[in-house]
């Protein structure tokens, strides 16, 4: 069925430029950029946003990072968007990520890996709902 799924391009990737070329790889695999906002998210919205890892041990490097600079927000539509999307990301470890996925072509680390990526349904709902009204979606 289409789907939609949540994304961020994170500061790593904003600040090296590389918003458009992460965008070309996500279209070239057809995923449709439904709603796009650039923002600097505040420490409360990142906490918010990762509370699920609150107890992991990188849970306070994750948040630093995450506000370190500003992320692009977005929604992507296909048939099956969270299952595409995740492969078209590769791996969180850009060590272990297949030849051609985003976090292969320019993520730097496990922690500043480029992108984020809904990892279901349920999730994609929430995350959606965090950044973006229905209002703000177009296809
Ligand atoms: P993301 O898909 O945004 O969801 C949780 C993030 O935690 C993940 O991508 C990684 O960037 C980050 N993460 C996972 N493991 C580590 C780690 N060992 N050190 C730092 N960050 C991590």
């Amino acid at each position: 069925a289409v789907q939609r799924t949540f994304s961020i391009i994170k500061p790593d990737a904003t600040e090296r430029n590389l918003t458009g070329a992460i965008n070309a790889v996500i279209e070239k695999a057809g995923l449709r950029i439904v709603g796009q906002r650039r923002i600097q998210m505040t420490r409360a919205q990142a906490e918010r946003f990762y509370s699920v890892h609150s107890a992991r041990p990188f849970f306070g490097e994750l948040v630093d990072f995450m506000i370190s600079g500003p992320v692009v927000v977005q929604v992507l539509e296909a048939e099956d968007a969270i299952t595409k999307y995740r492969e078209v990301m590769g791996a969180t470890n850009p060590a272990d990520a297949a030849d051609g996925t985003i976090r292969k072509l320019f993520a730097k680390s496990i922690g500043e890996n480029s992108v984020h990526g809904s990892d279901s349904a349920e999730n994609a709902a929430l995350e959606i709902a965090q950044f973006f009204s229905e209002a703000d979606l177009t296809n």
